[in-house]
């Protein structure tokens, strides 16, 4: 079995770069684990750290349940596939996927059938006497994949591997992705900035800042509870509607008071607020709100995007807050119209504004 783990895992590099602090992971075998964030946060240094290519300072990296820190990275069952492809120029792509075997002094006969293999796996079979500069970026990420799989390792690597495709392309791959995982049951961890490409592949995601993990849970948990007002703003397209403002009691019932109010007193029944009188951020999805006659929050719409499935109305509500609402496709509210809009009090999410923690009894 190859789950991977992090144990307090910390890295600094040369002139005081935290890059990674105190990371404690698991991704159980055959998992697909996606580790998210933006540039900079520590996701390629996390991958490198796992495959051997850095030292930690300290903690454990964990394969399969063993300690493998004083593994050299050949000795660790993986394989990793860098964004830039790094494919031998001067190699056809047949030798390309085949070196790796070749330097573990696989017998010929045995590598060129594995090449076969993994070639009618991937669509290349035509391709396997090409060069790299004969090929498309596409087929290239392909080869780079394919050297990967002939190896047959427990744990896949993979940085960004498809941020050099185009839109079509990428999402193609990415449906290709999936099933070769799940065909070769190995597992996974896959880097990206790309909050969509993460939603859509990851069994786990692990959203990362500036070196620290902010979370980790299954796409839906990470979108619909996430742990703080980073992970709430990082994921979703829109991003989640975030209005700072204050909870008040006022005649027995909640409020929250902010550049609009709401009362709540739904809140009350669900003791889902510790402390009221604090200020907070309130959060909700732009799916969490909808155009209505009767709502009583009151928006000035500036922009209608027309997604085709889906339309999304942006605009300022009377106190200034700007607020992203999801519409009908058949929506027909042109920009420049007012509109009321009622938000679902129980896709609510109350966020403590000093620390940016998600208050609520569901909180991870
Ligand atoms: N070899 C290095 N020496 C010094 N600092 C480095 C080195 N490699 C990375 N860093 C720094 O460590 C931090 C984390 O870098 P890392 O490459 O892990 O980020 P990332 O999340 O993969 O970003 P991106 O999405 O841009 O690839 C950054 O501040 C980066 O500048
Ligand atoms: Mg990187």
């Amino acid at each position: 079995m190859a789950e991977v783990g992090l144990k307090g895992v910390t890295k600094t590099y040369p002139g005081d770069v935290l890059a990674v602090s105190d990371l404690t992971l698991r991704v159980e075998h055959g998992q697909f684990a996606v580790l998210l964030g933006p540039s900079g946060c520590g996701k390629s240094t996390t991958l490198r750290l796992i495959a051997g290519l850095e030292e930690p300072d300290r903690g454990e990296i964990l394969i399969g349940g063993e300690v493998v820190n004083h593994l050299p990275p050949q000795k660790r069952d993986l394989a990793m596939v860098f964004q830039s492809y790094a494919l031998y120029p001067h190699m056809s792509v047949a030798q390309n996927m085949g070196f790796g075997l070749k330097m573990r002094g696989v017998p010929a006969a045995e590598s060129r059938d594995r090449v076969r293999a993994t070639a009618r796996l991937l669509g290349l079979e035509e391709l396997l006497e090409r060069y790299p500069n004969q090929l498309s970026g596409g087929q290239k990420q392909r080869v780079a994949l394919g050297r990967a799989i002939v190896r047959k390792p427990a744990v896949f690597l993979l940085d960004e591997p498809l941020s050099n495709l185009d839109a079509q392309l990428r999402t193609e791959t990415r449906v290709e992705l999936l099933k070769l995982q799940r065909q070769l049951n190995g597992t996974f961890i896959l880097v990206t900035h790309d909050q969509v490409e993460a939603m859509m592949l990851a069994d786990v995601i692990a959203v990362m800042k500036d070196g620290t993990l902010q979370q980790t849970g299954t796409p839906e948990a990470i979108y619909a509870k996430p742990a703080n007002l980073f992970v709430a703003g990082f994921v979703g397209s829109p991003p989640m509607n975030l209005v700072p403002g204050d909870l008040v009691r006022e005649d027995g019932a909640c409020s929250f008071r902010g550049e609009f109010s709401l009362r709540l007193p739904q809140l009350d029944r669900d003791h889902r607020i510790p402390e009221p009188n604090s200020p907070i951020v309130l959060g909700f999805r732009p799916e969490a709100a909808r155009v209505s006659s009767s709502g009583d929050t009151r928006l000035q719409v500036e922009l209608v995007e027309n997604r085709g499935s889906q339309k999304f109305l942006y605009g300022s509500a009377d106190g200034g807050q700007r607020l992203s609402i999801a519409a009908d496709p058949g929506s027909s509210v042109r920009s420049g119209e007012t509109i009321t809009v009622t938000i679902a009090p129980e896709n609510l999410l109350f966020f403590d504004a000093a620390t940016g923690t998600r208050i609520g009894p569901e909180t991870v």
